[in-house]
């Protein structure tokens, strides 16, 4: 039998032109593009320019027409707020979007204009980014987990003319009212909205401020429905902030054209999942794979998708993944590992999965951080389907590797995400530009240009996304991920070669927490390392030398910052851990050896760098560490 998957990459990379403008025709089209792939302003790549299209359109308005209007589009399936389930078809779903489309057009939104999404995981979230979509405006999704202060940078950066948020967010054992929160952005803010949505919670209602903030539910009561709006397959649908190096986030952007023909193709060729099944996406709309998989690739293959609104424990149990497959008939899970080793934790032996009907269950996608061998065996062993690790980033809007169940499923290496997918060209290289042989470790880099669906550039700043990811490589876009290609063409990602970490699935910059950490009045001077642990995969823990003559206690600095974290960047960074030490390990040239620092965390051989300045400090973090559960606490646990 001939490999599909072997001839859809060698052609998607020998003829870019040829394989994505055929893939493009499952796209309806207002004008057929002028070029497959524009090349007039290298390093700056355009897919299916000329093109016009209308995204919301393709996502929704063309199932009616074509006679899925009574089928089930968005399942809204809320456990946190005991139990609510609602079903809205693809003909309900076009109503309501049309008629927000309509309030934001009412609020003055025209096409280019940016909205800010700030919302928990509730329905409204997803007809605000689709009616954005209907009129050429440009979402931006905030994820709920992020404090005033986050929220504030993104306003000032995409200057957005509505903000679309809700009273609160529910999290286990607490409501968080979010007006505060988006009041305090504003406030904050330079760049101020001159409207905002607000949809009312039962849970915790909110004031509104008169003139300038709009009930949700009376706006939608007399709008008027909006058309879609044609826009140039380049132009922007939205922008999606992911953690940079430094606290500035990076305003990674998605066009229109380029973006639903990709999306769409991987939903049968990597997911393997046709027009009326049931996919869902457990991931958050402020994340990328909420926007890539809850919303956009799913509706736009004419799938049910699904809204969940809890975790995958204690909402009420470890068992609420498998409730809501049986119940909803969910062909594929996308998920993080780090839900699937809060399953494991609290029913190690899969005990629950018995009690659900998963027939119609055929496999389980994980993503966001390296799917763990153990995590991955137990995950095949107790769900006795297919689990594929695929590996992705924001930036990419869709794996760069996986196994492409719809081409030609491959045998599972633990601990790869298997083969590049069709459209990237994926090369490990050496500090020199320069391939390095298959099994060596390198920067993994994309031989440019980056398929369709990926970033075209950063917002407003060309200069940054050139600087970010294809000046260190030329002719190449830089992964920030260093790993090996195996002799069968397998990928294993190995660390961040920056300063990004991942808990539970969150990317946040150390950089970020470091700056926070910097603001106390008594911190002369900080670092911040990811630590292993064995639920999120990471844990930032903060290191801290102090100003002399403090007269605080190290206890309530500690506690200070790490209030501070939280206030500043949310409760998301989960940024609870940090130790006062004398000084911090650093080469000659001044540089925070923080690479030492994490291997004497996670305890790890470690070699003391050639370039260190005072080896002797080295003593004194494992010793600062032990104090906090690390290092040398953890040898012995081994030991006994
Ligand atoms: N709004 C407000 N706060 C939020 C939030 C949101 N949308 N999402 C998370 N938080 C808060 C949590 O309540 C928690 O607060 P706490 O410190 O007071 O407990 C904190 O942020 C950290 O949250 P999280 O990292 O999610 O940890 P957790 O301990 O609550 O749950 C898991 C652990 C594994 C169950 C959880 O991380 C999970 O479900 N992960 C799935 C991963 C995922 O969806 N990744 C997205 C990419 S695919
Ligand atoms: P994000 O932009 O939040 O999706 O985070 C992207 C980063 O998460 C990548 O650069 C990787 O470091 C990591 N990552 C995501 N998926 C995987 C995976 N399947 N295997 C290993 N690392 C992953």
């Amino acid at each position: 039998m001939p490999d599909r998957y072997e001839e859809a990459y060698t052609r998607s990379i020998d003829d870019p032109d040829g394989f994505w403008g055929e893939v493009a025709e499952d796209i309806t089209w207002i004008k057929k593009w002028d070029k497959v792939l524009d090349d007039s302003n290298t390093p700056f790549y355009r897919w299916f320019s000329g093109g016009v299209v209308n995204t919301c359109y393709n996502a929704v308005d063309r199932h009616v027409e074509a006679g899925r209007g009574d089928q089930a589009a968005v399942i809204y399936d809320s456990p946190i707020t005991g139990g609510t389930i609602r079903t809205y078809t693809y003909r309900e779903l076009q109503d309501l979007v049309a008629r927000f489309a309509g309030v934001l057009a009412g609020a003055g939104v025209a096409k280019g204009d940016r909205v800010i999404v700030y919302m928990p995981m509730i329905p409204e979230a997803v007809i605000a980014m689709l009616a954005c979509a209907r009129i050429g405006a440009v979402h931006s999704v905030v994820f709920g987990g992020f404090a005033s202060n986050e929220l504030a940078v993104r306003i000032n950066d995409a200057q957005p003319k509505v903000i679309v948020s809700a009273s609160c967010g529910i999290e286990p054992g607490r409501v968080i009212p979010y007006k505060p929160l988006l009041d305090g952005a504003i406030d904050m803010a330079e760049a101020k909205p001159e409207k905002t949505v607000i949809v009312q919670r039962p849970e915790a209602p909110c004031e509104l401020t008169a003139g300038r903030d709009l009930d949700w539910a009376e706006a939608m009561a007399s709008a008027q429905p909006h058309d879609c709006v044609p826009v140039e397959a380049t132009d922007p649908l939205y922008i999606l902030y992911t953690s940079g190096t430094t606290g500035i986030p990076k305003g990674v952007v998605r066009d229109n054209g380029g973006h639903m023909v990709a999306l769409k193709w991987t939903m049968k060729n990597i997911y393997n999942v046709e027009p009326g099944d049931v996919y869902w996406a457990a991931s958050d709309v402020g994340w990328v794979v909420g926007h890539s998989y809850i919303v956009y690739g799913p509706l736009l293959h004419g799938c049910t998708t699904i809204v969940y609104e809890g975790k995958p424990v204690g909402t009420p149990d470890a068992g609420a993944f498998w409730r809501v497959i049986s119940q909803h008939k969910v062909k594929v899970l996308f998920t993080a590992p780090t839900a699937f080793r809060a399953i494991k934790r609290d029913d190690p032996d899969g005990k629950l999965i018995g009690d659900y009907d998963l027939s119609g269950f055929q496999a389980l996608y994980l993503a966001g951080e390296r799917t763990d061998p153990d995590t991955l065996e137990w995950a095949q062993t107790k769900l006795d389907r297919p689990v594929i690790d695929h590996w992705w980033q924001t930036e990419t809007g869709w794996a760069i590797a996986a196994n492409c169940m719809g081409l030609h499923p491959y045998p599972v290496k633990p601990g790869s995400p298997t083969k590049a997918a069709p459209g990237w060209d994926l090369r490990v290289l050496n500090d020199e530009n320069e391939e390095v042989p298959r099994g060596d470790i390198g920067a993994i880099c994309v031989k440019l240009p980056l398929p369709p669906g990926t970033l075209p550039t950063l917002w407003n700043n060309d200069e940054r996304y050139v600087e970010s990811y294809l000046d260190e490589f030329p002719g190449y876009y830089m992964t920030a991920d260093a790993g090996f290609m195996d002799d069968d063409g397998y990928v294993y990602i190995m660390a961040r070669t920056d300063d990004i970490i991942n808990v539970a699935g969150h990317r946040l910059s150390t950089g970020g927490m470091e700056e926070v950490l910097a603001r106390h009045p008594d911190v002369a001077e900080c670092a911040v390392i990811g630590v292993a642990d064995q639920l999120k995969g990471q844990l930032p823990v903060g290191f801290i030398c102090l100003k002399a003559g403090v007269t605080k206690s190290n206890d309530e600095i500690i506690s200070d910052v790490v209030r501070m974290v939280r206030d500043q960047i949310g409760a998301v960074a989960a940024f609870k851990q940090a130790v006062v030490v004398e000084r911090l390990p650093k080469t000659r040239s001044g540089k925070i050896l923080r690479g030492t620092m994490q291997k004497i965390a996670d305890n790890q051989d470690y070699k003391t760098p050639a370039t260190i300045d005072d080896p002797a400090i080295l003593p004194e973090i494992e010793d600062a560490l032990e104090t906090i559960g690390y290092a040398k606490a953890r040898a012995q646990a081994a030991a006994s």
